[in-house]
């Protein structure tokens, strides 16, 4: 699914993910659906797809395998920030995003950069 940065925020793939996972991936759906929510939150946040005066996309392709399903998150990239683990701050008011996704996914998430921009990816489940 591919929604505009700035038009549909994070609802529309939210419940677009929960729906497609609820048959037969029901027991991943939810670190599924808050991983997907945080990586696509940081597409929009931090990378050239959330430009106020030129928004761009976020592409979401999920795949299953087994039990495990793969989500990959693209973006337009963005030529300062890459994502990366925040240094740890209990009084931080962000930086967590990553961190809960790394922690969600057991470490099997990374990013890429690509042709057409960056994309982020994470697996849940078995
Ligand atoms: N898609 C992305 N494109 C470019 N930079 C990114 C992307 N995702 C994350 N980052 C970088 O990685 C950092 C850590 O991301 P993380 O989600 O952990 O924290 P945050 O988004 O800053 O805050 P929070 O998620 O707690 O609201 C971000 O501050 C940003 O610099
Ligand atoms: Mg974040």
């Amino acid at each position: 699914m591919t929604v505009g940065a700035l038009r549909v925020g994070i609802r529309i793939p939210r419940r677009w993910l929960a729906k497609l996972l609820a048959d037969g991936y029901a027991g991943v759906l939810d670190d599924a659906v808050l991983m997907a929510c945080e990586a696509i939150t940081n597409a929009i946040r931090h990378s050239d797809s959330g430009d106020l005066e030129d928004p761009g996309t976020a592409t979401v392709v999920v795949s299953g395998a087994g039990r495990t399903v793969r989500v990959e998150v693209l973006d337009a990239s963005s030529p300062d920030t890459a994502p990366r683990l925040a240094d740890e701050d209990l009084e931080a008011v962000s930086g967590r995003g990553l961190h809960l996704l790394d922690i969600l996914s057991g470490g099997r998430w990374g990013s890429c950069d690509g042709d057409h921009g960056r994309t982020v990816w994470f697996e849940a489940g078995a």
